[in-house]
């Protein structure tokens, strides 16, 4: 999948941050979360981004989301300059953000608002993504009803149920057990691998980037930047317990911790 599509790369990227900075005003100064993030992201690409707890990997995908529209340098979409939610792009936030006094069915099809489709191929799509996610059974139940899990499970099936030709996600296993979590990583590649989705992926979880990603940026904090690219040339399936897998693993482990770099910083215990 990825070959046929790296060779219909189109000159444009599908995402582009340019020099991307973002600086959040406190009482006594100001916090600066982001410097000069400068990434392209190609259509059809699978990108990682990993990094510790506070090095701003959300808040880089909230400006990605259009969320919050001050910030330096520039985030193009298909060249355009973001502009607030679009459906083109799908989001899995961190925490699941279901509407409470909606049951899973109508959270799903929530993702589908802006589609305009006939009220009986809108309710096939909500069942396929419910089936999707294993909750096939849940339909009724409301988030009160469901565990973090199931209900992060939901958010995923909403993020994904309109198509999107953009997946962000932002940390969306992390509240899944190992198994849940290892089969939602398999299935968001088999999506991946029937759709041609753009997805970037914000992880702390080394396996997980290195399982899902054709590359996985490692940031380093404080200012959140980029501090490598590496690149994952594994076929897919990926094989856990393989030794290249395993190398990219140490490689990637050692980055985070403070390893081989031109991080100024220490370090951090
Ligand atoms: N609205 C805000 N106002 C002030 N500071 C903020 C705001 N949002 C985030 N920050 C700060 O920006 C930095 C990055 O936060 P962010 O939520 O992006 O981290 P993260 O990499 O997603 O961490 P985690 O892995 O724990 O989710 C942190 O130091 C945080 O305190
Ligand atoms: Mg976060």
């Amino acid at each position: 999948m990825t070959d046929a599509l790296a060779s219909s790369t189109a000159a444009l990227p599908t995402v582009r941050l340019n020099k991307v900075g973002k600086r959040f005003p406190l009482e006594n100064g100001e916090l600066e979360a982001i410097r000069d993030f400068t990434l392209d992201i190609r259509e059809g690409e699978s990108i990682a981004i990993l990094g510790s707890s506070g090095c701003g990997k959300s808040t880089l995908l909230r400006l990605l989301i259009g969320l919050d529209e001050t910030f330096d340098g520039q985030i193009l979409i298909d060249g355009q300059p973001v502009r607030g939610i679009g459906s083109e792009r799908g989001i899995v936030f961190q925490e699941h953000r279901l509407f409470p006094w909606l049951n899973v069915a109508q959270n799903v099809d929530l993702g589908l608002v802006n589609e305009n489709l006939p009220p009986e191929q809108r309710r096939r799509r909500v069942e396929e993504f419910i089936r999707l996610v294993e909750l096939d059974g849940f339909q009724r139940a409301y988030p009160h009803q469901l565990s973090g899990g199931m209900a992060q499970r939901v958010a995923i099936a909403r993020g994904l149920v309109a198509s999107p030709r953009i997946l962000l996600l932002d940390e969306p296993f992390a509240a899944l057990d190992a198994l849940t979590r290892q089969q939602m990583q398999e299935e968001l590649q088999a999506i991946r691998a029937r759709s041609g989705i753009t997805s970037l992926l914000v992880t702390h979880d080394v396996e997980e980037a290195i399982f899902i990603a054709d590359r996985v940026v490692v940031m380093a904090p404080r200012p959140g930047r980029i501090k490598r690219i590496v690149e994952i040339g594994l076929p897919h399936p990926r094989d856990r317990a393989g030794y290249d897998f395993h190398r990219l693993r140490q490689e990637l482990l050692s980055e985070l911790t403070g390893g081989s770099s031109n991080d100024r910083r220490q370090p951090r215990r």
